[in-house]
């Protein structure tokens, strides 16, 4: 097993006030639209901007001691993207323990599913989060999804990659596209490739904003 990967049981078994778990999921579906009319989009694949800047799957903290893992799913479902889902046992997919923070701070483990919907399922939801659940402009600021094509420039997937993610939910959507084979292994890996060279540049674009408010403060 990967480090700090742990089997449902043995994760299970993590309880009491050393514990936190949170789970989260992935939506997703198939979708025969195109973008520009000729780009295969092929799958919607559900993220979310936070409220700290960073994408994230929805979920949440799950109170062990008065919910199942599942059910505390669904209910920070329903805050965050104010539908109700069902999630379940079957789409639980991994749990491993987040890195330690202080050894007086409860161990976070974290759960993560995959759930595939409907396209109309996936576009309900869409509307759901922006205006009737209750997350909506304060813990989530928007869903957003993810483009899995390639542009010519590098644009899409590559540029999605390289943004800033919360915890490790950048391993968890590149190891579902693996796993349910939603990009080609060898497309993803030239993807990521790009996408690193973005962040290469992205660096330098802030070094440049940055400069930008350095003069800013310069006395006249
Ligand atoms: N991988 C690892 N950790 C994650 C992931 C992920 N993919 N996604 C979120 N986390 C961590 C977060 O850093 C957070 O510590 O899991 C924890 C709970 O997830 P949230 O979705 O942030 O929890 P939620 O219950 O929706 O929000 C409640 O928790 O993040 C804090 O103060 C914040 O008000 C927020 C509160
Ligand atoms: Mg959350």
């Amino acid at each position: 097993m990967a480090s700090g990967q742990l089997s449902r049981a043995e994760a299970l078994a993590c309880s009491g006030c050393r514990h936190r778990h949170a789970c989260h999921v992935m939506l997703y579906s198939h979708t025969k639209s195109q973008l520009f009319g000729r780009i295969p989009i092929k799958y919607i694949i559900l993220m979310q901007m936070r409220f700290d800047g960073l994408l994230g799957f929805p979920g949440g903290f799950v109170n062990q001691s008065q919910e199942s893992l599942e059910a505390g799913l669904c209910r920070e479902l329903m805050e965050e993207v104010g539908v109700a889902l069902s999630v379940s046992e079957d789409d639980h997919v991994d749990a491993r323990r987040a890195p330690g923070t202080s050894p007086s701070c409860p161990r976070l483990i974290t759960h993560f599913y995959v759930k595939k919907l409907e396209e109309e399922q996936i576009r309900e939801v869409e509307k759901a989060s922006a205006s009737t659940a209750k997350d909506h402009g304060q813990e989530v600021l928007g869903m957003v999804r993810v483009p899995l094509y390639t542009t010519k420039g590098g644009g899409g997937l590559p540029s999605f990659l390289s943004h800033a993610f919360i915890g490790n939910a950048r391993s968890q959507l590149v190891h579902s596209l693996l796993r349910l084979r939603l990009v080609a292994p060898e497309d993803l890996r030239q993807a990521l490739e790009r996408s690193l060279k973005t962040h290469a540049r992205s660096a330098a674009d802030l070094q440049e904003a940055l400069a930008l408010t350095e003069a800013e403060q310069q006395p006249s």
